[in-house]
């Protein structure tokens, strides 16, 4: 179902008015508009603010955020209306505020199918929020319609080219992700965790757009990661827990300088683990356990690293000697051998050490006493000899 509104379109230099249903006109200023929108949604309580008889100032009314026009006035840029219930679909008058950079309908009960048509038109948009609401049904095919990467612009709708950030999370979305969200050339964070959705990433997500966040826990998705998705090398964290997802890691997320977060436990990844991305600069949590991966552990990890979680893998190699900020260590059901480094100093964060079922041997050395913060320690099932010190 869209949404049209009386919207100007030029032709040849001639100015056509295409009409269509419309509940506010995009003569009005953004007072109007607001009024339009309250009343769109029912006058809801919460936004009893937006009082077209009070003397306020309509960029004073509660989740209203304005800044200087270029014509001397204030215009609206900002809606932050989450928490507030509203539970009602998008007015189309949504983007009569021809400068709307940021709009934050989270935890509203905003329900529906993702309400494309209106927020075409929302063309400076730069921030869109709906997560946590009730949408369901598909992503339009559309959704990064209009990008230059697919020819020529369309007349009648505007499009989401500014968009960074994509938040749709928690919401009841189902099918597939559309390849045209890898081709909004300014998105950088894409949060579509905790839907329904299914079926392979996009094969070039990344590959046109600055990618810096990529939420996707917990839908059904599957197949591989794209090899795109560190292409502009922006790219810090990937969250894609308790999917179905398969096949090697793209060799080249090694090279994705400044990943800090890797979240991929509980899906079927194997292969080698890319031995490089333990030694990222900036990489802090890596968590994988529950896949199939192989590959080496190396006795030298990166010196940001805080959190692995890693068991229930087939990795080989030893413990890590050096890792100095190294808290928490799970890696129980691997293959990892070699002895307990005897200098367990430089590691000397651990909160918890937990390794059962590897292949570790040797002594318990005496320097694990110097280990001042460790909670827990659990080495069980592998082939330790003497002592407890
Ligand atoms: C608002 O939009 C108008 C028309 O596109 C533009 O001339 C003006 O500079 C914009 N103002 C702000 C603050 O973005
Ligand atoms: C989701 O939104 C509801 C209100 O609709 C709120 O009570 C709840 O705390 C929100 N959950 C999260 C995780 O933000
Ligand atoms: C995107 O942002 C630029 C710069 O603010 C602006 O000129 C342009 O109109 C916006 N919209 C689209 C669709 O490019
Ligand atoms: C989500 O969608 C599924 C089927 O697609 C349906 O069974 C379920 O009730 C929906 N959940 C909510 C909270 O709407
Ligand atoms: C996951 O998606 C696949 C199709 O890709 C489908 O066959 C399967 O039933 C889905 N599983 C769940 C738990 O929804
Ligand atoms: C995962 O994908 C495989 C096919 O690739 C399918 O047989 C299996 O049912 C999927 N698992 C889930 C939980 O959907
Ligand atoms: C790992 O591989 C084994 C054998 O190939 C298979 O039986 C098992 O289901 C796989 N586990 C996961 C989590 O993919
Ligand atoms: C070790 O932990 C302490 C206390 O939390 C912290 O101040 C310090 O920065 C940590 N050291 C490293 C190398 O992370
Ligand atoms: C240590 O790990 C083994 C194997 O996972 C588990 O059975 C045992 O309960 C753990 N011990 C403690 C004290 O947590």
């Amino acid at each position: 179902m869209s949404n049209t509104c009386l919207l100007p379109v030029v032709i040849g230099g001639v100015l056509l008015l295409s009409a269509g249903e419309c509940s506010s006109q995009l003569a009005a200023g953004d007072r109007d508009t607001l009024v339009a929108i309250r009343k769109g949604w029912g006058n809801p309580r919460r936004l009893a603010s937006w009082d077209p008889d009070s003397a306020s100032d309509h960029c004073s009314w509660d989740g209203v955020m304005c800044s200087d026009g270029g014509g001397g006035g204030r215009v609206v840029t900002e809606l932050s209306l989450s928490d507030m219930k509203l539970t009602w679909t998008l007015p189309a008058a949504m983007c009569d505020f021809v400068n709307l950079t940021r709009l934050d309908l989270s935890n509203t009960g905003l329900p529906g199918t993702f309400p494309g048509a209106t927020l075409y038109r929302c063309s400076q948009l730069r921030f869109l929020d709906l997560a946590n609401n009730t949408l369901h049904g598909a992503l339009p095919r559309d959704i990064g319609n209009l990008s230059p990467l697919r020819g020529e612009m369309s007349e009648d709708f505007g499009n989401l080219r500014n968009l960074t950030l994509l938040s749709l999370y928690m919401n009841n979305l189902t099918g597939t992700i559309p390849a045209s969200i890898g081709l909004l050339p300014k998105l950088s964070t894409i949060w579509l965790d905790n839907n329904n959705l299914f079926g392979e990433l996009p094969p070039e997500l990344g590959k046109h757009s600055p990618l810096s966040s990529i939420g996707i826990s917990n839908n059904n998705l599957s197949g591989p990661l794209p090899e795109t998705l560190c292409a502009n090398g922006e790219l810090y964290g990937i969250y894609a827990s308790n999917n179905n997802f398969s096949r090697n890691l793209p060799a080249n997320l090694g090279d994705c300088v400044l990943l800090q977060e890797l979240v991929l436990d509980n899906n079927r990844f194997s292969g080698d683990f890319p031995e490089k991305i333990w030694l990222l600069p900036e990489l802090e949590i890596v968590m994988i356990p529950n896949n199939n991966f192989t590959g080496v552990l190396p006795a030298v990890l990166s010196s940001n690293i805080q959190h692995i979680e890693m068991g229930n893998n087939m990795f080989s190699g030893s413990i890590p000697r050096t890792a100095i900020s190294l808290r928490g260590f799970w890696a129980e059901n691997n293959q990892l051998d070699g002895e307990l480094p005897a200098d367990m100093s430089k590691l000397a964060n651990l909160t918890d050490l937990s390794m059962p079922d590897n292949h570790i041997t040797g002594p318990i050395p005496a320097s694990i006493k110097l280990l001042l913060n460790l909670n827990s320690l659990n080495l069980s099932g592998n082939q330790l000899t003497g002592p407890i010190p």
